[in-house]
């Protein structure tokens, strides 16, 4: 998101590698996350049940918006690293978005299901997370809005 902000659009490579690395980063912990819960035997999940939304008896509701994000999770990332060429650019822009949906069931899987969710420092983290993407989107809509403004007033587009 910060990368389309016309101030910092020369920092844009940058960026990408950061946003690249921290997907990947992302991807794996939820990777790990699902393999630890086949191991844990506290609350035991079979593959099946972690596979198929809303099967689990634990949480049945929060598990499954779990399985469903990390299948958004897994489209978005196997589209951008391996089908972004057989896709084309419009198509494979439409399906990164699914991102978002993929952001808010994962926060509200983490915030339902979590056993630490009461803690303070936990919540202090889901606010400050939340908060930084609810802020940056709208700054984000915001500006979108100002350059659509002026390039229809054919003003130059401050780079
Ligand atoms: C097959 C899919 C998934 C299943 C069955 C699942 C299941 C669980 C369970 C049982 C817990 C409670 C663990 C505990 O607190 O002791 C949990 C916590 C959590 N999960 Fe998942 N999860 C799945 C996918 C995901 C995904 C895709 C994300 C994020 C992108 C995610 C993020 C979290 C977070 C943030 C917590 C809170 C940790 C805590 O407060 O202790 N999970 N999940």
């Amino acid at each position: 998101m910060l990368g389309s902000f016309s101030k910092l659009r020369k920092k844009k490579a940058a960026l990408i590698v950061f946003h690249q690395s921290c997907s990947w980063f992302g991807f794996l912990t939820i990777l790990f996350h699902i393999l630890l819960l086949l191991k844990d035997q506290y609350v035991p999940y079979s593959v099946k049940q972690l596979l198929v939304p809303f099967l689990a008896e634990n949480k049945p509701l929060f598990s499954g918006l779990g399985t469903l994000s990390f299948y958004l999770f897994f489209l978005v990332i196997g589209s951008s690293d391996f089908l972004m060429k057989k896709l084309g650019r419009k198509n494979w822009r439409k399906l990164h978005f699914a991102v978002i949906p993929a952001w808010g069931l994962s926060v509200v899987h983490g915030i339902g299901i979590g056993t630490d969710s009461t803690e303070p420092w936990a919540q202090l983290l889901y606010t400050a997370g939340i908060m930084v993407i609810l802020i940056v989107g709208i700054l984000r809509y915001i500006e979108s809005v100002v350059i659509r403004h002026q390039s229809k007033r054919g003003k130059p587009i401050n780079e």
